[in-house]
């Protein structure tokens, strides 16, 4: 597996991690950019790298980057970053975070990376190649029902009063061994891909969260779609990624939540 743009995502994201592995180091402060949605100098310094090194190699490609530093040129070749993709497990010091970019060709995504700096772990993706952890291939688990699986989920910091993924929280995790919400939409895509989870889902997802992430599943075998099970795009928030095997049940249970259907209904609070 290697390619122009696979290598240049690889040493740019090995290049970007290492950088934010300092900055971890002396735990920087935070601003906000919304009223729970934190940014940090590293993320700009990150994204700022990253950018400088696409452009050089690539100066007639689109960079669509989280903290607004790309640019678009109308080409065939589109990048998404993002400079770090945990940002509030980083500016906390709880080591769950990576930087992740990918490349999109004519609409189709070519390449991505997922680089996990804590653990030196660089996942990647290349279309038609399969997918990779630190150089060794990687698949989806071969768990075939939720009652054996692990799954994974994420609530976005913006306008997360309107979120309504509580409910499929629910009924998930009294289904599976347990759903974990690590902060970091990335590292949960790339853990789907190498089976450490059967799925993940999440309402409110930006392309740059899922770019790499989606390609590295579905190069790895896994389904990738939106919560009804029709083909994802990129641009819809909306995101569920499984290994194949546990996506008919998860869609049937899933389907049931959107109706108001609870198999688990919250337990009320009895009163003292
Ligand atoms: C966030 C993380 C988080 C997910 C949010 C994302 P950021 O990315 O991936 O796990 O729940 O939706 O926005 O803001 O840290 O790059
Ligand atoms: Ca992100
Ligand atoms: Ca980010």
């Amino acid at each position: 597996m290697s390619s122009t743009y696979l290598d240049a995502a690889l040493e740019i994201a090995r290049e970007a991690g290492e950088m934010l592995s300092g900055y971890f180091t002396r735990r920087v402060a935070f601003e906000l950019k919304g009223d729970f949605d934190l940014v940090t100098e590293a993320d700009r310094a990150s994204e700022k790298l990253i950018i400088q090194r696409l452009t050089s190699r690539f100066p007639d490609h689109s960079i669509v980057a989280e903290e607004g530093g790309g640019h678009e040129n109308h080409g065939r070749y589109r990048w998404y970053v993002d400079p770090v993709d945990g940002t509030t497990n980083f500016a906390h010091s709880y080591p769950v975070y990576n930087v992740t970019l990918a490349c999109e060709c004519d609409g189709e995504m070519v390449a991505g990376v997922v680089y996990d700096p804590t653990r030196d772990e660089m996942f990647a993706a290349e279309k038609g190649a399969g997918a990779t952890l630190n150089g060794a291939k990687i698949e989806v688990s071969k768990a075939r029902r939720l009652d054996e699986s692990l799954v994974s989920t994420g609530f976005p910091s913006r306008k997360r009063h309107l979120n309504i993924n509580i409910h499929f929280y629910h009924q998930l995790a009294m289904t599976t061994h347990g759903v974990r919400r690590g902060g970091s939409a990335a590292i949960d895509l790339a853990y789907v891909a190498c089976g450490r989870l059967e799925a993940f889902w999440e309402f409110g997802l930006h392309p740059w969260d899922m770019a790499a992430g989606r390609l590295l599943v579905a190069e790895a075998g896994g389904r990738v779609s939106d919560m009804k099970g029709r083909p994802h795009d990129l641009l819809s928030p909306h995101l569920l990624v499984d290994n194949g095997l546990i996506h008919d049940e998860t869609l049937e249970l899933f389907g049931e939540v959107f109706r108001g259907e609870y198999r688990f209904p919250i337990p009320v609070i009895a009163a003292e």
